[in-house]
């Protein structure tokens, strides 16, 4: 059984059809990247799985049970922690609080202070940010903010990571610290991973396998090496000869 599977899921926004008929399944320690261009439905399909919208139709299974529909803090609880693609941290917290709320979030009844912090403390520290209590926001670039938007996300103790568009707004060796992040936070913690990415650059070195998105719709599934010889996602991502 995956631990994730989603199937023919739909989100319509009034006539806009953003997410067409989607499926696919994600499996228990696998990084699956989900990619297409800007406007393809990727952070939509995010937002179904991680109770943000409620699909117009389709079914969303986490290990074996439909969450199709619940809300976002009964979503996180049962072990879906999401990166959202705009970090919007809160500047006048620091980062510990920052990321403690999350751990606070992230737990159902029963979530105590000693934990809530020693789980900041730990996923401050798996993305490289100081764990120092007086640490703050304030001058933290791109990179940083994306680290601290998965330690966010990790605070919640999740089983599957939703990483949104981890690599948007960094530099070329930025990205590959942030792939090569992403595959630690696996192998560490067993932690599985559905990336989102509208670039497909260095999220196919590390992706076990990638599903396409364009137009809403499914348009490949396999692996990477096959993705990038497939004439329809090198079109979707290139154009056509005549476009050209
Ligand atoms: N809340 C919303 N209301 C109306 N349209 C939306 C909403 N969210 C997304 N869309 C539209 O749905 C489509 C898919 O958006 P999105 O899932 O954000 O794409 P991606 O993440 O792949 O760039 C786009 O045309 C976008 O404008
Ligand atoms: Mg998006």
């Amino acid at each position: 059984m995956p631990l994730l599977n989603v199937s023919g899921l739909s989100k319509r926004f009034g006539a806009l059809r953003a997410v067409n008929n989607v499926s696919f399944a994600v499996e228990e320690g696998e990084i699956l990247g989900l990619i297409g261009p800007n406007g393809s439905g990727k952070s939509t399909t995010f937002n179904c799985i991680a109770g943000l919208y409620t699909p117009s139709g389709g079914s969303i299974l986490f290990e074996g049970a439909e969450i199709a529909g619940l809300p976002a803090n009964r979503v996180c609880h049962k072990g879906i922690g999401r990166t959202f693609q705009i970090p919007r941290p809160f500047r006048n917290l620091t980062l510990l609080e920052n990321v403690a709320l999350s751990a606070y979030f992230g737990q159902d009844r029963g979530a105590t202070r000693a934990n809530c912090w020693r789980f900041a403390e730990e996923a401050l520290a798996l993305v490289g940010l100081p764990t120092d209590a007086r640490a703050v926001t304030d001058g933290l670039g791109a990179a940083a903010l994306k680290k601290l938007e998965l330690a966010r996300a990790l605070a919640t103790q999740p089983r599957v990571l939703l990483a949104d568009e981890s690599l948007n707004g960094l530099d070329h060796s930025e990205m590959e610290q942030a792939a090569d992040m992403l595959n630690r936070i696996r192998r560490e913690k067993g932690i599985t991973i559905v990336w989102v990415e509208h670039i497909m650059g260095v999220l196919m070195r590390v992706v076990d396998r990638v599903v396409v998105l364009d137009h809403g719709e499914v348009i490949f599934a396999g692996p990477p090496k096959d993705a990038q010889a497939n004439a329809r996602v090198v079109e979707v991502y290139l154009g056509t000869e005549t476009d050209a």
